[in-house]
């Protein structure tokens, strides 16, 4: 199976995340501004994720999902992932609001894969960091590689 994942990060926890999944499933694990659309041929499986920023993903990640060409993933499994702060870390009434409302990252990258013709192979998931820069909560790379190890099945 021919697997790569494609990732942004601002502060390096969603790259150690991107990192652990590749090492799980023996593939190529690229920074997106690394990444040209024609680069994603003869592929299996896609793996996209970003960091949190304003309930979206980062824009170099929203800008290349938004340029592939139509139907450029079709017949490839995809999945997508996130970085986040667990609500109860922060503690605010106001972003539970908010979160309810506008989520995050993994979402919308799992529905920009599947309209360009990819087939979501299990459901967007977030990995947790305990502040803004990290570190990553213990545990979340060993769950990450498991996760990521769906996408084989
Ligand atoms: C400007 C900014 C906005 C953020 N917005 C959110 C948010 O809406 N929801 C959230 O859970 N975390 C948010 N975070 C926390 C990020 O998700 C966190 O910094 C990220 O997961 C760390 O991953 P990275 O090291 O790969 O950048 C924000 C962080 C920054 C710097």
């Amino acid at each position: 199976m021919k697997a790569l994942i494609i990732y942004d990060s601002a502060f390096g926890n969603t790259e150690k995340v991107a990192q652990a999944m590749g090492a799980a499933l023996g593939c190529e694990v690229r920074r997106v501004t690394e990444m040209t659309p024609e680069q994603l041929t003869g592929l299996d499986a896609l793996i996209v994720g970003s960091p949190t920023q304003k309930f979206q993903p980062l824009k170099p990640i929203k800008d290349f999902l938004k340029e592939l060409p139509a139907g450029k993933l079709t017949g490839v499994r995809v999945a997508a992932f996130d970085t986040r702060v667990a609500l109860a870390d922060v503690n605010s009434a106001i972003l539970n609001v908010f979160v309810k409302l506008f989520g995050y990252a993994a979402e919308p990258i799992g529905k920009r894969l599947t309209q360009k013709g990819g087939e979501l192979a299990m459901p967007p998931e977030g990995f947790y960091v305990a502040g803004t820069k990290g570190p990553l909560k213990d545990g979340e790379l060993e769950r990450a590689a498991a996760w990521a190890g769906q996408i084989q099945q």
